[in-house]
Protein backbone atom coordinates (compact mmCIF):
# COMPACT_ATOMS: atom_id res chain seq x y z
CA UNK A 1 0.00 0.00 0.00
CA UNK A 2 1.26 3.34 -0.37
CA UNK A 3 0.74 5.88 1.58
CA UNK A 4 0.07 9.98 1.21
CA UNK A 5 0.91 12.98 3.69
CA UNK A 6 -0.88 16.03 4.16
CA UNK A 7 0.83 18.66 6.23
CA UNK A 8 -1.95 21.47 7.30
CA UNK A 9 -0.58 24.55 8.19
CA UNK A 10 -2.82 26.52 10.48
CA UNK A 11 -3.05 29.98 11.91
CA UNK A 12 -2.98 28.57 15.47
CA UNK A 13 -1.06 24.93 14.62
CA UNK A 14 -0.07 22.76 11.84
CA UNK A 15 -1.65 19.26 11.54
CA UNK A 16 -0.02 16.46 9.75
CA UNK A 17 -1.84 13.45 8.51
CA UNK A 18 -1.33 10.51 7.27
CA UNK A 19 -3.68 8.81 4.78
CA UNK A 20 -3.79 5.54 2.61
CA UNK A 21 -4.34 5.57 -1.19
CA UNK A 22 -7.97 4.88 -0.74
CA UNK A 23 -7.98 8.26 1.83
CA UNK A 24 -8.12 6.69 5.02
CA UNK A 25 -6.97 8.40 7.57
CA UNK A 26 -3.78 6.47 9.25
CA UNK A 27 -2.44 8.59 12.18
CA UNK A 28 -2.58 12.37 13.07
CA UNK A 29 -0.12 15.01 14.74
CA UNK A 30 -0.32 18.33 15.48
CA UNK A 31 1.25 21.20 17.08
CA UNK A 32 0.87 24.57 18.15
CA UNK A 33 3.08 27.32 17.84
CA UNK A 34 2.66 31.22 19.26
CA UNK A 35 1.20 34.51 17.24
CA UNK A 36 2.91 37.43 17.55
CA UNK A 37 0.69 40.53 17.94
CA UNK A 38 3.24 43.24 18.84
CA UNK A 39 1.40 46.52 17.86
CA UNK A 40 -2.55 46.09 18.11
CA UNK A 41 -4.19 44.83 15.19
CA UNK A 42 -0.86 43.23 13.79
CA UNK A 43 -0.58 39.52 13.23
CA UNK A 44 2.62 37.82 12.69
CA UNK A 45 4.81 34.08 12.57
CA UNK A 46 7.77 32.83 13.08
CA UNK A 47 8.76 30.89 9.82
CA UNK A 48 10.66 28.86 11.53
CA UNK A 49 8.38 27.63 13.92
CA UNK A 50 6.06 26.04 11.07
CA UNK A 51 9.09 24.25 9.58
CA UNK A 52 10.53 22.52 12.72
CA UNK A 53 6.58 21.86 13.76
CA UNK A 54 6.14 20.07 10.20
CA UNK A 55 9.52 17.81 11.08
CA UNK A 56 8.08 17.39 14.37
CA UNK A 57 4.32 16.11 13.15
CA UNK A 58 5.94 13.71 10.37
CA UNK A 59 8.48 12.23 12.39
CA UNK A 60 5.53 11.24 15.14
CA UNK A 61 2.72 9.99 12.84
CA UNK A 62 5.71 8.30 10.81
CA UNK A 63 6.51 6.75 14.35
CA UNK A 64 3.10 6.65 15.11
CA UNK A 65 1.90 4.73 12.43
CA UNK A 66 4.71 2.04 11.84
CA UNK A 67 4.52 2.80 7.80
CA UNK A 68 7.71 2.15 6.28
CA UNK A 69 9.31 5.34 4.77
CA UNK A 70 10.08 3.99 1.35
CA UNK A 71 6.06 3.81 1.17
CA UNK A 72 5.41 7.38 1.42
CA UNK A 73 5.21 8.54 -1.88
CA UNK A 74 3.99 12.37 -1.67
CA UNK A 75 3.26 14.92 0.42
CA UNK A 76 0.85 17.91 0.00
CA UNK A 77 0.78 21.21 1.98
CA UNK A 78 -2.45 23.38 2.48
CA UNK A 79 -1.34 26.47 4.04
CA UNK A 80 -2.59 29.71 5.72
CA UNK A 81 -3.16 32.02 2.32
CA UNK A 82 -2.49 35.84 1.87
CA UNK A 83 1.12 36.35 3.78
CA UNK A 84 4.22 37.29 3.07
CA UNK A 85 7.25 35.59 3.98
CA UNK A 86 10.43 37.79 2.85
CA UNK A 87 13.35 35.61 2.39
CA UNK A 88 16.96 37.45 1.28
CA UNK A 89 19.47 35.83 -1.46
CA UNK A 90 20.30 32.90 0.30
CA UNK A 91 16.81 32.02 1.12
CA UNK A 92 17.00 33.18 4.97
CA UNK A 93 13.55 35.19 6.42
CA UNK A 94 14.52 39.09 6.59
CA UNK A 95 11.68 39.61 9.40
CA UNK A 96 8.80 37.68 10.94
CA UNK A 97 5.88 36.81 8.36
CA UNK A 98 2.53 39.12 8.44
CA UNK A 99 -0.18 36.91 8.29
CA UNK A 100 -3.91 37.09 6.59
CA UNK A 101 -5.16 38.67 9.47
CA UNK A 102 -2.86 41.40 9.91
CA UNK A 103 -4.48 44.66 10.23
CA UNK A 104 -1.80 46.96 9.64
CA UNK A 105 -2.48 47.53 5.91
CA UNK A 106 -5.28 49.83 5.08
CA UNK A 107 -2.67 52.54 3.95
CA UNK A 108 -0.25 50.57 2.26
CA UNK A 109 -3.29 48.66 0.18
CA UNK A 110 -4.69 52.83 -0.70
CA UNK A 111 -0.88 53.45 -1.97
CA UNK A 112 -0.73 49.89 -3.84
CA UNK A 113 -3.69 50.88 -5.23
CA UNK A 114 -2.36 53.92 -6.60
CA UNK A 115 0.65 52.40 -8.22
CA UNK A 116 -1.39 49.42 -9.92
CA UNK A 117 -4.67 50.99 -10.25
CA UNK A 118 -8.11 48.90 -9.73
CA UNK A 119 -8.52 48.31 -13.49
CA UNK A 120 -5.13 46.25 -13.76
CA UNK A 121 -6.78 44.67 -10.02
CA UNK A 122 -9.57 44.01 -11.26
CA UNK A 123 -8.39 42.73 -14.76
CA UNK A 124 -5.95 39.83 -13.25
CA UNK A 125 -6.69 39.45 -9.89
CA UNK A 126 -10.80 39.72 -10.37
CA UNK A 127 -10.74 41.96 -7.24
CA UNK A 128 -9.96 45.39 -6.45
CA UNK A 129 -7.20 46.09 -4.03
CA UNK A 130 -7.81 44.62 -0.69
CA UNK A 131 -5.79 45.37 2.51
CA UNK A 132 -5.99 41.54 3.67
CA UNK A 133 -4.30 40.55 0.23
CA UNK A 134 -0.58 39.46 0.00
CA UNK A 135 0.83 43.07 -2.51
CA UNK A 136 -0.83 45.70 0.72
CA UNK A 137 1.39 43.56 2.35
CA UNK A 138 4.27 43.83 0.29
CA UNK A 139 3.81 47.28 -0.11
CA UNK A 140 3.46 48.07 3.52
CA UNK A 141 7.43 46.47 4.10
CA UNK A 142 8.47 48.76 1.20
CA UNK A 143 7.10 51.62 2.54
CA UNK A 144 7.54 51.03 5.80
CA UNK A 145 10.77 48.90 5.99
CA UNK A 146 12.86 50.05 3.21
CA UNK A 147 16.12 48.93 4.68
CA UNK A 148 14.78 45.37 5.22
CA UNK A 149 13.02 45.68 1.86
CA UNK A 150 16.36 46.69 0.32
CA UNK A 151 17.44 42.63 1.01
CA UNK A 152 14.41 41.00 -0.02
CA UNK A 153 15.12 38.52 -2.74
CA UNK A 154 12.24 36.01 -2.33
CA UNK A 155 8.26 36.74 -1.41
CA UNK A 156 6.79 33.31 -0.85
CA UNK A 157 3.47 32.39 0.92
CA UNK A 158 3.19 30.17 4.36
CA UNK A 159 2.91 27.02 2.59
CA UNK A 160 5.13 27.69 0.18
CA UNK A 161 8.08 28.67 2.59
CA UNK A 162 7.88 25.12 4.17
CA UNK A 163 7.59 23.76 0.59
CA UNK A 164 11.27 25.86 -0.14
CA UNK A 165 12.87 23.96 3.21
CA UNK A 166 11.36 20.87 2.77
CA UNK A 167 12.98 20.68 -1.26
CA UNK A 168 15.31 23.79 -1.92
CA UNK A 169 12.39 24.85 -4.59
CA UNK A 170 11.08 28.28 -4.75
CA UNK A 171 7.35 27.94 -6.02
CA UNK A 172 3.96 28.09 -5.48
CA UNK A 173 0.50 27.03 -6.91
CA UNK A 174 -2.97 28.36 -8.25
CA UNK A 175 -5.11 28.28 -6.12
CA UNK A 176 -2.92 30.32 -3.14
CA UNK A 177 -1.50 32.65 -5.53
CA UNK A 178 -4.31 33.80 -6.58
CA UNK A 179 -4.63 35.53 -3.47
CA UNK A 180 -1.79 37.28 -3.25
CA UNK A 181 -3.31 40.02 -6.09
CA UNK A 182 -0.13 38.75 -8.68
CA UNK A 183 -1.68 36.56 -10.35
CA UNK A 184 -3.30 36.42 -13.59
CA UNK A 185 -6.27 34.22 -11.96
CA UNK A 186 -7.84 33.84 -16.01
CA UNK A 187 -5.13 32.50 -17.47
CA UNK A 188 -3.17 31.18 -14.02
CA UNK A 189 0.13 32.64 -14.15
CA UNK A 190 2.15 35.50 -13.38
CA UNK A 191 -0.02 39.01 -14.02
CA UNK A 192 3.31 40.62 -15.65
CA UNK A 193 1.58 44.23 -15.81
CA UNK A 194 1.29 43.99 -11.88
CA UNK A 195 4.66 42.70 -11.23
CA UNK A 196 6.51 45.64 -13.68
CA UNK A 197 3.97 48.33 -11.67
CA UNK A 198 4.89 46.60 -8.67
CA UNK A 199 8.75 46.58 -9.73
CA UNK A 200 8.84 42.90 -8.80
CA UNK A 201 9.75 40.03 -10.90
CA UNK A 202 8.57 36.02 -11.39
CA UNK A 203 12.52 35.07 -10.46
CA UNK A 204 11.65 36.61 -6.83
CA UNK A 205 7.67 34.80 -6.32
CA UNK A 206 9.00 31.88 -7.68
CA UNK A 207 7.05 29.12 -10.47
CA UNK A 208 3.47 29.15 -10.89
CA UNK A 209 2.42 24.99 -10.93
CA UNK A 210 -0.92 23.36 -10.85
CA UNK A 211 -1.44 22.01 -7.27
CA UNK A 212 -1.61 18.06 -8.08
CA UNK A 213 1.57 19.00 -9.95
CA UNK A 214 4.93 17.48 -8.76
CA UNK A 215 7.09 20.85 -7.66
CA UNK A 216 9.99 19.10 -5.71
CA UNK A 217 11.26 15.82 -3.61
CA UNK A 218 12.19 16.11 0.00
CA UNK A 219 15.96 16.85 0.92
CA UNK A 220 17.89 14.49 2.44
CA UNK A 221 18.71 16.05 6.07
CA UNK A 222 15.03 16.84 5.51
CA UNK A 223 13.66 13.34 5.01
CA UNK A 224 16.33 12.36 7.53
CA UNK A 225 14.55 14.37 10.08
CA UNK A 226 11.22 13.58 9.32
CA UNK A 227 11.60 9.75 8.79
CA UNK A 228 10.40 9.28 5.20
CA UNK A 229 12.59 9.34 1.58
CA UNK A 230 13.80 11.75 -0.79
CA UNK A 231 11.66 9.61 -3.12
CA UNK A 232 8.94 11.42 -1.20
CA UNK A 233 7.34 14.25 -3.72
CA UNK A 234 5.77 17.60 -2.65
CA UNK A 235 3.35 18.55 -5.28
CA UNK A 236 1.63 22.03 -5.16
CA UNK A 237 -0.84 21.72 -2.55
CA UNK A 238 -3.50 24.71 -1.74
CA UNK A 239 -4.88 27.28 0.11
CA UNK A 240 -6.63 26.10 2.87
CA UNK A 241 -10.21 27.12 2.28
CA UNK A 242 -8.97 25.39 -1.66
CA UNK A 243 -7.64 21.99 0.13
CA UNK A 244 -11.01 22.47 2.06
CA UNK A 245 -13.05 22.36 -0.96
CA UNK A 246 -10.89 18.79 -2.47
CA UNK A 247 -11.36 17.61 0.79
CA UNK A 248 -14.87 17.34 1.02
CA UNK A 249 -15.57 17.21 -2.65
CA UNK A 250 -16.42 20.86 -3.86
CA UNK A 251 -14.93 19.86 -7.80
CA UNK A 252 -17.97 20.31 -9.28
CA UNK A 253 -20.84 22.79 -10.64
CA UNK A 254 -23.87 23.09 -7.74
CA UNK A 255 -21.22 22.20 -4.82
CA UNK A 256 -20.68 24.13 -1.77
CA UNK A 257 -19.02 24.27 1.23
CA UNK A 258 -18.44 26.00 4.79
CA UNK A 259 -15.07 25.88 6.78
CA UNK A 260 -14.84 27.11 10.30
CA UNK A 261 -11.27 27.47 11.59
CA UNK A 262 -9.73 30.22 13.21
CA UNK A 263 -11.63 32.35 10.46
CA UNK A 264 -14.45 31.09 8.45
CA UNK A 265 -15.32 30.75 4.53
CA UNK A 266 -17.74 29.62 2.18
CA UNK A 267 -16.77 28.66 -1.24
CA UNK A 268 -18.08 27.20 -4.00
CA UNK A 269 -17.20 25.51 -7.33
CA UNK A 270 -17.20 27.33 -10.69
CA UNK A 271 -16.74 25.93 -13.97
CA UNK A 272 -15.25 29.84 -15.36
CA UNK A 273 -13.30 32.64 -13.90
CA UNK A 274 -16.72 35.11 -13.13
CA UNK A 275 -15.94 38.35 -11.75
CA UNK A 276 -18.10 39.46 -8.76
CA UNK A 277 -19.72 42.29 -10.08
CA UNK A 278 -20.67 43.15 -6.53
CA UNK A 279 -17.00 43.10 -5.24
CA UNK A 280 -18.24 41.04 -2.26
CA UNK A 281 -16.44 37.72 -3.00
CA UNK A 282 -12.92 36.48 -4.81
CA UNK A 283 -13.21 34.45 -7.75
CA UNK A 284 -10.12 32.20 -7.39
CA UNK A 285 -8.04 29.46 -9.06
CA UNK A 286 -9.52 25.98 -7.53
CA UNK A 287 -6.80 23.32 -7.27
CA UNK A 288 -7.88 21.00 -10.49
CA UNK A 289 -6.65 21.98 -13.90
CA UNK A 290 -9.26 24.47 -15.88
CA UNK A 291 -11.92 25.63 -12.41
CA UNK A 292 -12.36 28.58 -10.95
CA UNK A 293 -14.26 29.33 -7.20
CA UNK A 294 -15.89 31.67 -5.35
CA UNK A 295 -14.84 32.16 -1.81
CA UNK A 296 -15.30 34.76 0.70
CA UNK A 297 -13.84 34.89 4.35
CA UNK A 298 -15.16 36.01 8.31
CA UNK A 299 -11.70 36.75 9.67
CA UNK A 300 -12.69 36.08 13.06
CA UNK A 301 -15.44 32.99 12.94
CA UNK A 302 -14.31 30.06 14.86
CA UNK A 303 -11.87 32.66 16.73
CA UNK A 304 -14.56 34.51 17.88
CA UNK A 305 -15.87 31.46 19.60
CA UNK A 306 -12.17 30.81 21.19
CA UNK A 307 -12.09 34.59 22.50
CA UNK A 308 -14.92 34.16 24.18
CA UNK A 309 -13.95 30.69 25.39
CA UNK A 310 -10.27 32.11 26.12
CA UNK A 311 -11.90 34.81 28.70
CA UNK A 312 -14.92 33.26 29.54
CA UNK A 313 -14.61 29.07 29.97
CA UNK A 314 -11.09 28.92 30.49
CA UNK A 315 -11.25 24.79 31.53
CA UNK A 316 -13.35 23.72 28.46
CA UNK A 317 -10.91 22.98 25.87
CA UNK A 318 -13.21 21.15 24.36
CA UNK A 319 -15.81 22.64 24.08
CA UNK A 320 -18.43 20.73 25.95
CA UNK A 321 -19.74 22.98 28.29
CA UNK A 322 -20.12 25.85 25.67
CA UNK A 323 -22.74 23.69 23.56
CA UNK A 324 -24.49 22.97 25.94
CA UNK A 325 -24.87 26.40 27.61
CA UNK A 326 -25.83 27.52 24.08
CA UNK A 327 -29.10 25.45 24.40
CA UNK A 328 -30.52 27.43 27.60
CA UNK A 329 -30.65 30.13 25.41
CA UNK A 330 -33.11 30.25 22.25
CA UNK A 331 -32.83 31.28 18.89
CA UNK A 332 -32.04 34.88 18.39
CA UNK A 333 -30.21 34.74 21.76
CA UNK A 334 -33.05 36.70 23.40
CA UNK A 335 -32.68 39.36 21.22
CA UNK A 336 -28.63 40.01 21.53
CA UNK A 337 -26.75 40.18 18.24
CA UNK A 338 -23.03 40.16 18.22
CA UNK A 339 -20.86 41.32 15.33
CA UNK A 340 -17.73 39.37 14.78
CA UNK A 341 -15.14 41.54 13.29
CA UNK A 342 -12.53 41.12 16.05
CA UNK A 343 -9.78 41.93 13.62
CA UNK A 344 -11.87 44.04 11.16
CA UNK A 345 -13.43 41.62 8.50
CA UNK A 346 -13.12 40.68 4.84
CA UNK A 347 -15.74 39.97 3.01
CA UNK A 348 -17.99 41.77 2.24
CA UNK A 349 -17.03 44.77 3.90
CA UNK A 350 -13.13 44.20 2.92
CA UNK A 351 -12.62 46.73 6.09
CA UNK A 352 -9.78 46.19 8.92
CA UNK A 353 -11.08 49.26 10.92
CA UNK A 354 -14.19 47.88 12.26
CA UNK A 355 -14.65 45.85 15.52
CA UNK A 356 -16.77 43.14 17.44
CA UNK A 357 -19.75 44.85 19.06
CA UNK A 358 -22.60 43.30 21.12
CA UNK A 359 -25.78 45.10 20.20
CA UNK A 360 -28.96 44.80 22.38
CA UNK A 361 -27.11 43.91 25.78
CA UNK A 362 -29.75 44.14 28.48
CA UNK A 363 -29.89 43.24 32.04
CA UNK A 364 -32.16 39.79 31.07
CA UNK A 365 -28.90 38.41 29.56
CA UNK A 366 -26.99 35.64 30.61
CA UNK A 367 -23.78 34.53 29.76
CA UNK A 368 -25.54 31.50 28.37
CA UNK A 369 -27.31 34.29 26.07
CA UNK A 370 -23.87 35.72 24.74
CA UNK A 371 -22.19 32.80 23.88
CA UNK A 372 -25.23 31.52 21.72
CA UNK A 373 -25.25 35.34 20.12
CA UNK A 374 -21.58 34.79 19.61
CA UNK A 375 -21.95 31.64 17.47
CA UNK A 376 -25.12 33.50 15.80
CA UNK A 377 -23.44 36.09 14.96
CA UNK A 378 -20.48 34.27 13.22
CA UNK A 379 -22.85 32.32 11.32
CA UNK A 380 -24.41 35.27 10.59
CA UNK A 381 -21.07 36.74 8.76
CA UNK A 382 -20.85 33.77 6.60
CA UNK A 383 -24.34 33.93 5.42
CA UNK A 384 -23.31 37.35 4.16
CA UNK A 385 -20.95 35.31 1.71
CA UNK A 386 -23.20 32.95 0.97
CA UNK A 387 -25.86 35.56 -0.51
CA UNK A 388 -22.37 37.08 -2.15
CA UNK A 389 -21.60 33.44 -3.87
CA UNK A 390 -25.13 33.29 -4.76
CA UNK A 391 -25.91 37.01 -6.27
CA UNK A 392 -22.86 35.57 -8.69
CA UNK A 393 -25.12 32.79 -10.04
CA UNK A 394 -24.52 30.28 -8.37
CA UNK A 395 -27.12 28.09 -5.94
CA UNK A 396 -25.97 25.35 -4.38
CA UNK A 397 -28.96 23.00 -3.15
CA UNK A 398 -27.02 22.12 0.49
CA UNK A 399 -23.38 23.26 1.83
CA UNK A 400 -20.64 20.64 3.13
CA UNK A 401 -19.10 21.37 6.28
CA UNK A 402 -15.30 21.05 7.94
CA UNK A 403 -13.05 22.45 10.03
CA UNK A 404 -12.90 22.40 13.89
CA UNK A 405 -16.31 24.02 13.51
CA UNK A 406 -17.75 21.40 12.16
CA UNK A 407 -17.23 19.11 15.20
CA UNK A 408 -20.21 20.83 17.24
CA UNK A 409 -23.50 19.70 16.61
CA UNK A 410 -24.83 22.80 17.59
CA UNK A 411 -22.91 24.65 14.76
CA UNK A 412 -23.90 22.15 12.19
CA UNK A 413 -27.65 22.71 12.69
CA UNK A 414 -27.02 26.16 13.60
CA UNK A 415 -25.43 26.79 10.09
CA UNK A 416 -28.49 24.65 8.27
CA UNK A 417 -31.15 26.95 10.41
CA UNK A 418 -29.47 30.62 10.04
CA UNK A 419 -28.64 29.46 5.69
CA UNK A 420 -31.94 27.69 5.38
CA UNK A 421 -30.21 24.84 3.71
CA UNK A 422 -29.70 21.49 3.98
CA UNK A 423 -26.25 20.75 6.06
CA UNK A 424 -24.00 17.50 5.29
CA UNK A 425 -21.09 16.03 6.58
CA UNK A 426 -18.04 14.09 4.88
CA UNK A 427 -17.62 10.82 6.17
CA UNK A 428 -14.14 11.20 8.09
CA UNK A 429 -13.13 13.40 10.62
CA UNK A 430 -14.50 16.55 8.96
CA UNK A 431 -11.46 19.11 10.60
CA UNK A 432 -9.29 16.94 8.49
CA UNK A 433 -10.73 18.08 5.33
CA UNK A 434 -8.14 20.32 4.24
CA UNK A 435 -5.07 17.92 4.92
CA UNK A 436 -7.13 14.84 2.91
CA UNK A 437 -7.62 17.57 0.42
CA UNK A 438 -3.51 18.04 -0.32
CA UNK A 439 -2.79 14.41 0.30
CA UNK A 440 -5.38 13.74 -2.55
CA UNK A 441 -3.36 16.29 -4.42
CA UNK A 442 -0.17 14.43 -3.99
CA UNK A 443 -1.78 11.37 -5.06
CA UNK A 444 -2.49 12.47 -8.74
CA UNK A 445 0.34 14.37 -8.99
CA UNK A 446 2.38 10.77 -7.99
CA UNK A 447 -0.52 8.58 -9.97
CA UNK A 448 -2.31 6.69 -8.04
CA UNK A 449 -5.78 8.76 -9.66
CA UNK A 450 -5.63 9.99 -13.36
CA UNK A 451 -7.64 13.32 -11.93
CA UNK A 452 -8.42 15.29 -8.54
CA UNK A 453 -12.41 15.11 -9.80
CA UNK A 454 -11.69 11.02 -10.40
CA UNK A 455 -9.95 10.41 -6.93
CA UNK A 456 -12.57 12.71 -4.97
CA UNK A 457 -15.50 10.80 -6.64
CA UNK A 458 -13.72 7.43 -5.67
CA UNK A 459 -12.08 8.98 -1.83
CA UNK A 460 -14.90 11.57 -0.40
CA UNK A 461 -17.92 9.70 0.30
CA UNK A 462 -20.46 12.00 2.91
CA UNK A 463 -22.41 10.76 5.58
CA UNK A 464 -26.08 9.45 5.49
CA UNK A 465 -26.56 11.88 8.44
CA UNK A 466 -28.17 15.41 6.41
CA UNK A 467 -28.92 18.17 8.96
CA UNK A 468 -32.48 19.90 7.93
CA UNK A 469 -33.31 23.65 8.57
CA UNK A 470 -36.20 24.28 10.95
CA UNK A 471 -39.09 26.39 9.76
CA UNK A 472 -39.66 27.91 12.91
CA UNK A 473 -35.81 28.97 13.60
CA UNK A 474 -34.69 29.44 10.20
CA UNK A 475 -37.98 31.71 10.45
CA UNK A 476 -36.53 33.56 13.40
CA UNK A 477 -32.94 33.95 11.86
CA UNK A 478 -33.70 35.55 9.37
CA UNK A 479 -35.32 38.10 10.85
CA UNK A 480 -32.11 38.80 13.71
CA UNK A 481 -30.36 38.84 9.94
CA UNK A 482 -31.96 41.46 8.66
CA UNK A 483 -31.25 43.34 11.74
CA UNK A 484 -27.24 42.09 11.81
CA UNK A 485 -26.92 43.20 7.99
CA UNK A 486 -28.39 46.73 9.05
CA UNK A 487 -25.72 46.84 11.91
CA UNK A 488 -22.28 47.30 9.73
CA UNK A 489 -23.07 50.36 8.16
CA UNK A 490 -24.30 52.31 10.90
CA UNK A 491 -21.52 51.64 13.28
CA UNK A 492 -18.77 51.63 10.39
CA UNK A 493 -17.84 55.76 11.68
CA UNK A 494 -17.62 54.98 15.26
CA UNK A 495 -15.60 51.71 15.14
CA UNK A 496 -12.91 53.86 13.19
CA UNK A 497 -13.35 57.51 15.49
CA UNK A 498 -13.13 54.64 18.49
CA UNK A 499 -9.90 53.50 17.18
CA UNK A 500 -8.39 56.75 16.16
CA UNK A 501 -9.26 58.25 19.80
CA UNK A 502 -6.07 59.99 21.18
CA UNK A 503 -6.15 58.35 24.55
C1 LIG B 1 -8.77 33.24 3.68
C2 LIG B 1 -8.72 33.33 5.14
C3 LIG B 1 -8.24 32.25 5.96
C4 LIG B 1 -6.83 31.93 5.81
C5 LIG B 1 -6.24 31.41 7.10
O1 LIG B 1 -9.66 34.18 3.17
O2 LIG B 1 -9.13 34.28 5.64
O3 LIG B 1 -9.03 31.14 5.82
O4 LIG B 1 -6.65 31.10 4.73
O5 LIG B 1 -6.32 30.14 7.37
Amino acid sequence: MNYYLGLDLGTGSIKTVLFDETGKEIAVHFIEYPLYQPHNGWSEQEPEDWYQAAVQTVKQVMVSSGVAPEDVKGLGISGQMMGAVMLDSNGTPLRRAILWNDGRTSESCEHVRQIVGDDLFMKYSLTPARPGLTAAKIQWVKDNQPEIYAKVAHILLPKDYLRYRLTGEYATEVSDASATQLLDVPNRCWAKEILEKMELTEDMLGKVYESQEITGYVLPNVAEAMGITTGCAVVGGASDNAAGGVGTGVVAPGRAMTTIGTSGTVFAFSEKPVLDRNKSVYTFCMPVPGAWHFMGSVNSCGASLKWWRNNYYPNDTEYEQINEDVKASKPGANRLIYLPYLNGEQSPHFNLNCRGSFIGLAGIHTKQDMTRAVMEGATYALRDILTGIRNCGVEPDSVRMCGGGSKSPFWRQLMCDIYNMPVTLPDMNSENSAALGVAILAMVGTGAYPSVVEACDSIIKMRDEVYQPSKEAAAIYDKVYKEFDALYPKLKENWKSILDLDI
